[in-house]
């Protein structure tokens, strides 16, 4: 039988009972005490982490607005590095390996050293001040994670834009945020072939009006200079072997502002999401120990890029506060074979790995003999993120990468949530594949009806209905936004996902139900692609829906209306392709365009994406009598047979 056909109870693996006996979290008392006093639960999980004023009140909720550890004052930064000095200077606390396969690690006490440095020069060089917004834009190594908490430690607001991100989107998240430096790299490295980042970065200023630096670090070590500018620029490398001193960790106020995180949403402009210092710390180190087990020895890896939220709090501040001993790696999955991720657990005998569902299924694709080819008994504990996870790929990762032997933590959550906040915790109950499982202690979800009442069981809409320490406290220099995207729809927080819960109280993510996609983990606007093809020259309108995606989950379909005037000629799909790729970055590019004189639209001119969808998956139409102009679908049917399913 196949999985897939499974009930919820023939569904369940219950966990080994070694990895039980030695869990951090045990008992359910520990879901008692925070479902019987959640305040007291959190100041337990708030004390974990180490304050220089200790908060005098725990939590000021005035919906939508959160305040949580008033008036307590910490540094994030601190809390990943200094509090470590004490007994582990010597552990390693980043191991990176490079596509090259070279390897370089740093030890809690040089990872002190270098990012002192750093911050030593990010006062006196560019006079960056507390509150000042630093644009962060590299490639995966140890550099980004130093810029990273560099800005933490001086009371720097770090805006990470993931290095897939074309200089369109660099510039409109520089202005928006008013950065005033952006921290980049000459370039990096990606399946064999080198990313310009500092050329992006240099075309993506040209558009900025507001006085902005740059400070470049060296790892290609190639030739830059036609997109150098020296008024603009400044090269680290001479400043590595210049005096410094350490900087003291910025006494950050529990509420200031650590980091603003660019994502999608519902229309064409990206929001900064907004975290601030003491909340977020406080669910950063406990749900990393909680969720990944983590212990002392442990090897943890977290394949996400710094440039998504799960690169900061699960590959940065999580793992850091709790002192674990960290695997970076920067380049493809596939180079120089399909074997890659298996031969760096093998070689750096990793015992935590943390991935997304996409990831798995390209695996499952490749085959078995990749991983079969290595060691990976070192494993203990696997971790999934970004999207549902079907069963078929859950039980192909338990048995050919954990060997049976690993509990899977399919974690749901969102860059708003700060960190994870659904998770089975295998040591509690047993895991059901496909089901991320019930809100971690301290978190309470709920499934709701459209009318806002509780689903007991079966499906509705997700909310989290009591606010959290990690909660976003707003969209940057724009909250009313705020306000209407999370807190309109209910009376508490909206996520935009549609679940069910099962008699056991288990939940299983469904999806996005607004016009966000997500494929292959990544976050994007239906508006936002639309509007890059809109400017296009010669395209007069463009709606997309998104499309089931064996490897991705799912693949950007667009319907394009030209302008009179333009002729629909050979290349013209692949230029728009091309176009929307460059504009935004490849992880937006159309799967699929097709050219049509017309959308299908209600009376009122509002786009029928439910028909789109159903078109674009070639599946019969339903009622179209609510259509302005319902001729168009036979239309658009007998174009859309011609493409490729
Ligand atoms: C959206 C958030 C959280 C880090 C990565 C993505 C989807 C995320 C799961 C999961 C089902 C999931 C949701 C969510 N999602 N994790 N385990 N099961 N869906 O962060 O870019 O903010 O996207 O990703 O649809 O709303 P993000």
């Amino acid at each position: 039988m196949s999985i897939e056909t499974l009930s919820d109870q023939e569904l369940a693996v219950s966990t080994q009972d070694s990895f039980i006996e030695q869990a951090n979290i045990k008992d359910q008392a520990f879901f008692q005490k925070a479902s019987q006093n959640r305040l007291e639960f959190w100041e337990d999980r708030a004390n974990e982490l180490s304050w220089q004023t200790q908060w005098d009140q725990v939590l000021n909720w005035q919906r939508p607005y959160a305040q949580w550890f008033i008036n307590g004052k910490l540094n994030a930064c601190e809390n990943c590095v200094d509090i470590h000095l004490k007994d582990k200077k010597n552990k390693i606390a980043i191991r990176w390996e490079g596509e090259d396969g070279s390897i370089s690690e740093i030890t809690y006490q040089e990872l002190y050293d270098r990012v002192n440095q750093l911050a030593f020069h990010l006062k006196s060089t560019f006079n960056v001040k507390k509150g000042d917004r630093v644009t962060i834009y590299m490639p995966m190594i140890l550099d980004l994670a130093i810029a990273v908490l560099a800005c933490a430690r001086i009371g720097a607001i770090h805006s990470v834009i993931f290095g897939g991100f074309s200089s369109q989107s660099i510039s409109d998240r520089i202005v928006d945020s008013e950065s005033s430096l952006v921290i980049t790299a000459d370039g990096g490295y990606r399946r064999g072939a080198t990313l310009p980042l500092h050329q992006t970065v240099h075309e993506a200023l040209k558009s900025v009006q507001h006085h902005c630096k740059t400070l470049v670090f060296r790892h290609l070590n190639n030739d830059i200079s036609s997109s150098w500018n020296d008024d603009r620029d400044t090269d680290y490398e001479p400043l590595r072997s210049q005096n410094w001193e350490p900087v003291n960790p910025e006494p950050m106020d529990s509420e200031d502002i650590l980091f603003i995180l660019y994502t999608s949403g519902t229309t064409g402009k990206p929001k900064g999401i907004i975290h601030t210092t003491g909340g977020y710390m406080t669910h950063a180190k406990y749900s990393t120990r909680a969720v990944f087990d983590l212990k002392d020895n442990d090897i943890y890896w977290c394949t996400a890029d710094v440039g998504w939220i799960t690169g900061h709090t699960y590959l940065i501040y999580g793992p850091l506060a709790n002192g674990a001993t960290i695997l970076m790696y920067e380049g493809a999955p596939d180079f120089p074979d399909k074997g890659r991720f298996w031969k760096i657990i093998q070689d750096h005998k990793v015992t935590i790995l943390y991935t997304a569902p996409t990831a798995i299924r390209a695996f499952m694709k490749w085959g078995v003999d990749y991983p079969k080819g290595y060691d990976l008994s070192t494993l203990r504990l696997l971790g999934t993120v970004g999207e549902p996870i079907n069963p078929e790929a859950w039980d192909w990762y338990f048995k050919h990468i954990g060997g049976e032997n690993c509990p899977i933590v399919d974690t749901w959550w969102q860059t708003e949530t700060g960190g994870i906040m659904i998770c089975n915790l295998p040591s509690l109950a047993p895991s059901k594949p496909g089901r991320a499982g019930h809100a971690l202690p301290g978190i309470q979800a709920d499934i709701l009806s459209p009318e806002g009442q509780n689903v007991e069981t079966g499906g509705g809409l997700l909310s989290l209905t009591e606010p959290w320490p990690s909660m976003l406290r707003g969209i940057w220099g724009d909250p009313k936004r705020f306000e209407d995207v999370y807190w309109s729809r209910f009376d508490t927080y909206f996520a935009g996902d549609g679940a069910t819960i099962d008699n056991e109280g288990y939940i299983k993510v469904l999806g996005r139900v607004d016009d966000v996609l997500n494929v292959a983990g990544h976050r994007i606007g239906t508006m936002e692609v639309e509007s890059a093809i809109v400017d296009f020259e010669g395209v007069a309108e463009a709606a997309v829906v998104g499309i089931h995606d064996d490897i991705k989950g799912q693949a950007i379909q667009a319907f394009v209306i030209l302008k009179e005037e333009m002729k629909e000629t050979e290349t013209l799909e692949s230029d728009i392709k091309a176009f929307v790729a460059n504009s935004i970055g490849p992880i937006a590019r159309p799967k699929h365009i097709v050219f049509t004189p017309e959308l299908p639209k209600t009376r009122s001119g509002k786009i029928m994406r439910r028909i789109l969808k159903q078109l674009a998956h070639h599946e019969p139409i339903g009622d179209t009598t609510t259509l302005a102009n319902p001729e168009i679908v036979t239309q658009i049917q007998s174009k859309i047979s011609n493409t490729s399913k």
